[in-house]
């Protein structure tokens, strides 16, 4: 086991290749696909110059399943480390089956015209993965992803039992541009732009979009105001870690970013029904997507961090306890190592982490799983390896 296909040559495709062709000794072999094959050849370029490391490209729509079972049949992969978008998920999943391939990626499938974020059309394939002896790996990036392993972590070391998380993630970081996302804008759009929700006492509440707020002071970046959302993570976590009685995720956002995506969502560019236009069909938050910066693109100018971790109170020995586990990433880092900035490095590390595990069979179970049914402590200990250290601190303050 030790040949991979990665689809998607975006920013967090590219961070996943430079990852897994420094570690030539668990991905012997590598190939990348995207819609783009361009995309995918600068890349190659990139790995040959660096790592001396070839890696054959290839072009694939990975909404049609024929033609990803005829591109896998032809690259006969152990794994396909899916960091394409959400909607190619269930047809990835779907050609994976087909060919008797491993799967993991790093974000659930979402419905292109709706934005639910809902593990059911996943989970929906347990039987046949396992059936078929083949393992899909779910959420293996960041958040969703180290997030869950923190708190597989906390559940196995930590405390007895688990009653409250709040899963913070801020970027202190600074790209010069007026407004960007860090990650595929349309992604990136219609999950700001969702009701928030969180689990508590066993049922979900829902709140409208960034009323909830906050202030938190991150280490290494200082106080931000943190808006509550809703995070895919949150749905799985809340069934798999036990006693848990409240689960919260929460983001930071600055001013200048909220303006102007207020100005947009009112003059309706983050509508995703189609519109017309001059006598065509378009999508206002597709073309909006065509108009920002490129997310893979920040990285050259991004000064700052990202802290991203889990505060979580519960019981040890009977005594109540607080616990904030985090990693700190540089963006200026991240890029002098991979080109590519911190919200990609932490993304495409831990898929990198994900694929390897299963790899070396230290997580390696047929069927449909997140990551917190997974052991911890191989993946924690690669993280410290592989460029993403973590720390665990007493945390005095709560999160209200
Ligand atoms: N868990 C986490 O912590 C986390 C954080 C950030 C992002 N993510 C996820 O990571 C994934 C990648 O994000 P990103 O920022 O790298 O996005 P991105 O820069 O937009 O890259 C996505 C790539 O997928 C390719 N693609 C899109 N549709 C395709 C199709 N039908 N067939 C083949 N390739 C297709 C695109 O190809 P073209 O360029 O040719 O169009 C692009 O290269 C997303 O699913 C995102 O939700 C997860």
């Amino acid at each position: 086991m030790d040949k991979v296909l990665i689809i998607g040559a975006g920013g967090v495709g590219k961070v996943v290749v430079h990852k897994c062709a420094q570690q030539k000794s668990v991905f012997k072999e590598i190939h990348l696909a995207s819609r783009t094959k361009s995309k995918c050849d600068a890349i190659s370029r990139e790995i040959k110059s660096r790592y001396g490391v070839d890696i054959p490209t290839y072009a694939v729509d990975a909404d049609k399943t024929a033609e990803l079972v005829a591109l896998i049949n032809k690259i006969k992969p152990d794994l396909l480390i899916n960091v394409a978008l959400p909607y190619q998920d269930l047809t990835i999943m779907d050609a994976c089956l087909e060919t008797g391939t491993h799967y993991l990626d790093t974000a659930n499938y979402e419905p292109l015209d709706e934005a639910k974020f809902e593990y059911k059309w996943q989970w929906a394939y347990q039987d046949r993965f396992k059936s078929k002896g083949l393992m899909a790996l779910l959420g293996s990036g960041f958040d969703p992803g180290v997030t869950n392993v923190y708190c597989a972590y906390g559940q196995k070391h930590l405390f007895d039992e688990i009653n409250k998380i709040d899963i913070v993630d801020c970027n202190g970081g600074d790209h010069g541009k007026a407004f960007a996302t860090n990650f595929n804008p349309e992604i990136n759009i219609r999950e700001v732009t969702a009701k928030g929700r969180y689990w508590a006492q066993g049922q979900w509440h829902e709140t409208n979009p960034l009323s909830v707020h906050q202030g938190f002071d991150f280490p290494a970046i200082g106080e931000r105001e943190m808006y509550l959302m809703y995070h895919e993570e949150m749905e799985s976590l809340a069934q798999n870690i036990k006693g848990l009685k409240q689960i919260r995720f929460w983001m930071t956002f600055g001013q200048e970013y909220l303006t102007h995506l207020r100005v947009l969502q009112n003059v309706g560019m983050t509508r995703i029904d189609e519109v017309e236009y001059e006598g065509q069909k378009i999508v206002p938050l597709k073309f909006l997507k065509a108009l920002l910066p490129d997310p893979g693109s920040l990285g050259q100018s991004y000064e700052g961090k990202t802290c991203i971790g889990c505060v979580m109170e519960g019981l040890k020995n009977g005594q109540s306890q607080r616990k904030f586990i985090y990693n700190i990433c540089d963006h200026a880092e991240s890029f002098k190592e991979t080109g590519s900035q911190a919200v990609s490095y932490t993304t495409g590390v831990p898929a990198m982490i994900g694929a390897k595990m299963m790899l070396q069979k230290k997580w390696m179970t047929p069927g449909v799983w997140n990551m917190e049914q997974m052991d911890p402590d191989p993946f924690m200990e690669a993280l410290n390896q592989d460029g993403l250290p973590w720390q665990v601190v007493e945390w005095n303050s709560s999160i209200t």
